[in-house]
């Protein structure tokens, strides 16, 4: 029998071990959990591998300080870095998260020379635009979770508004991850409906704000972090779509060479997600008003990006 898929997940904080938690009970593969703090990367793999037996799934799980157990590895998923705290401005954390997500990209390229990698550490895109230079792999294996998030907040609002099940409810959100994305109520439907035919355009208009500030929405109620349940089972679903070869369009920031007029960036487009990667960048038509809105939230990343001096 073949072996069961790698799967490293670097950070074991609320992020990291939610998508290990997740990704056993799918049983995706194997996890090997990274993270600096001694003894919790350990103590939280062996109360997954615990959990097992109740939930009945026999992937095993390991934890570590170091990244040897990580060696050959399918996908390595990176969830390292510090979350915004109060008095930190955006650039602070751009920095600092730079300097951990290159540091763990050296450390898991050096012994998983073919694995893909997802990343979630904010600020989003420009992390993946730093981890797709820092490890030379080609940009269709390197690849960031954030539109699966947005849309299902996006979802999650559209099923309450009109008292219909989530599984109904399609939603699409482009752009990067921040305050400029691009909600597309247009390309939103209920059971194939838009919602643009469903709900009043000031209706539209509130869910697609309280989407865009899903993220602040949650910190402000936790107070001491920011989302972790939704961010890991979006993370899941691309870890799904990659291992199963399920060729999914999921919304991932991926690697522009000219698509949607950009170019040499990575920005939350819609992709086709398989074994290889992001095999397929999807390109839908905008109106002029949906494109500029892109425009505006690509430029916003590529600030950001600028910033690194990558
Ligand atoms: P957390 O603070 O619970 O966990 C982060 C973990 O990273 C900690 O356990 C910490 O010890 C570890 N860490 C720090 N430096 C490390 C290093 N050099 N090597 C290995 N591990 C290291 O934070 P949480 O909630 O898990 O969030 C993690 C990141 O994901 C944050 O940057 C957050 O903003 C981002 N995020 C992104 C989302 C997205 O949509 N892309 C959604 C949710 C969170
Ligand atoms: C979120 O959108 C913090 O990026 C994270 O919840």
């Amino acid at each position: 029998m073949a072996a069961r898929p790698k799967i490293t997940v670097v950070g074991a904080g609320n992020v990291g071990a939610s998508v290990a938690q997740y990704a056993v009970e799918r049983e995706l593969g194997d996890v090997v959990l990274v993270d600096v703090i001694e003894g919790v990367p350990q103590g939280k793999a062996l109360d997954l591998a615990q959990a097992g037996p109740v939930h009945r799934y026999d992937s095993a799980l390991v934890g570590s300080n170091g990244y040897d157990e990580t060696a050959g590895s399918d996908i390595v998923v990176i969830t390292a870095g510090l979350a915004r705290k109060p008095g930190m401005t955006r650039d602070d954390l751009l920095f600092k998260n730079a300097e951990i997500v290159g540091g763990v990209v050296d450390q898991v390229v050096a012994r998983s020379k073919d694995a893909i990698l997802v990343l979630v550490t904010n600020p989003l895109d420009a992390m993946v635009q730093l981890a797709w230079k820092r490890s030379g792999f080609p940009p269709e294996r390197v690849v960031g979770m954030a539109g699966i998030l947005d849309s299902a907040r996006f979802r999650t609002f559209i099923a309450r508004e009109l008292d219909v099940s989530v599984e109904n409810v399609t939603a699409f959100v482009l752009g990067g991850h921040g305050d400029t994305m691009v909600p597309l109520p247009r390309y939103s439907t209920v059971a194939g409906i838009p919602i643009t035919e469903l709900l009043p355009k000031a209706t539209v208009d509130a869910l697609v704000k309280r989407t865009a500030n899903g993220g602040a929405e949650i910190v402000g109620l936790l107070k001491t972090g920011s989302a972790y349940y939704a961010p890991a089972a979006a993370t899941v679903e691309m870890i799904e779509a990659i291992l199963r070869d399920k060729k999914k369009i999921l919304p991932c920031a991926a690697y522009l060479d000219g698509q949607y007029g950009v170019r040499g960036l990575y920005v939350g487009v819609p992709v086709k997600l398989g074994r290889r990667g992001v095999e397929r960048i999807i390109e839908i038509t905008l109106t002029a008003e949906e494109q500029a809105a892109f425009q505006k939230s690509a430029a916003a990343v590529r600030e950001l990006v600028d910033k690194l001096k990558l």
